[in-house]
């Protein structure tokens, strides 16, 4: 369902923010807006449900004090400082996947750099048919699409430069220094604090699409989670010590992801592979990867221009994964 802020509710939401510093009276918004003001009393009951403090004084008429940390695009698109990421914003207040959105909308013909948000998801996806805890009010549930002019076995750069990006937004919002775990988790003190997802629509030899899933654990109460993910998951909140602003969070997301990608078009993936090295620091560690079943125990040797694990198991055989779970041997 979407936030139904769209139309009558944002447009009043939009003529008191042009009036910050004072009253605007029912009268003149029902004359700007062609209602009556009884329905706009509604709205602003209805707003004021959704977290918006509205100060209402007889006579003088409403004043907006506080506006809640909503994703919904009225909030969010003021504040965006991308060129093309994020200039179109779905937004569902509850929905299944937003990956399975945005992929709906990429075979409907939507655009490159088109956004889908999501306050709470009740099957979001995680890597290898996992689930991905998705609470509303707390975390960010969002997924872009890509049209990338590449050939399809480079797609798993795109993975890549999605988790640069995201370990780059994080390390810039909070001053903290997130490390990559291959292939695509990014990590805070050893914990995951993001996920990715990333789902390709592809013939032979094109790409049509690549739905970039992205999950970041911001305000998550450890409360609100069981303890199996207690012991593996962060959140920004808890690493930062104080409540993230969700919509500055994702401001900083799309700018380096829009930074990131246009790295990657121009320049190709050796800048992508070499940020993701940094921030990774796998190579000579000692590992176990899980992949179909099978657990391989060997030392990291790099990740190859595909985006595939190189490990030497202990037998000395050299290894190529290209999908699986790692952990860092203790
Ligand atoms: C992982 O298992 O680490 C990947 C998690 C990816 C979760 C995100 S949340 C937004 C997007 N929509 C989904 O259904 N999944 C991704």
């Amino acid at each position: 369902m979407v936030v139904r802020t769209i139309g009558m509710d944002e447009a009043i939401l939009q003529l008191l923010r042009e009036r910050s510093s004072g009253f605007l009276s029912g009268e003149e918004i029902s004359r700007r807006l062609k209602v009556t003001r009884t329905a706009i009393w509604k709205r602003v009951e209805r707003l004021r449900s959704l977290g918006y403090e509205i100060k209402a004084i007889p006579r003088a008429g409403y004043r907006l004090i506080r506006s809640p940390d909503l994703l919904i695009p009225s909030e969010v698109n003021p504040l965006l400082e991308t060129k093309w990421i994020g200039k179109t914003i779905h937004f569902f207040e509850t929905i299944d996947s937003t990956n399975a959105k945005a992929y709906e909308l990429a075979l409907r013909g939507a655009r490159e750099g088109e956004v889908v948000i999501a306050e709470s998801q009740k099957k979001g996806k995680g890597r290898l048919g996992r689930q991905w805890f998705s609470p509303p009010f707390s975390n960010l549930y969002l997924s872009v699409i890509l049209r990338p002019k590449i050939p399809p076995h480079q797609a798993s750069l795109i993975t890549l430069m999605a988790a640069v990006a995201t370990a780059e937004a994080i390390g810039k919002f909070s001053g903290l220094a997130p490390r990559i775990k291959w292939p695509n988790d990014v990590l805070l003190n050893d914990r995951k604090v993001a996920g990715l997802l990333n789902e390709i629509h592809s013939e032979a030899d094109r790409i049509h699409f690549v739905i970039l899933g992205i999950g970041v654990n911001l305000n998550m109460d450890e409360s609100m989670v069981s303890k199996e993910i207690r012991s593996r998951a962060t959140s920004l909140k808890k690493e930062m010590g104080q409540t993230i602003s969700r919509k500055d969070f994702l401001r900083t997301l799309l700018g380096e992801l829009e930074t990131w990608y246009e790295a990657f078009s121009d320049e190709g993936g050796t800048i992508i592979l070499k940020a993701w090295r940094d921030r990774a620091q796998i190579q000579g560690k000692q590992v176990n990867v899980t992949s179909f079943g099978e657990t391989l125990r060997g030392v990291a040797i790099d990740v190859d221009s595909d985006g595939a694990l190189i490990l030497e198991t202990e037998g000395g055989e050299k290894k190529r994964v290209v999908a699986g779970d790692v952990e860092y041997a203790k």
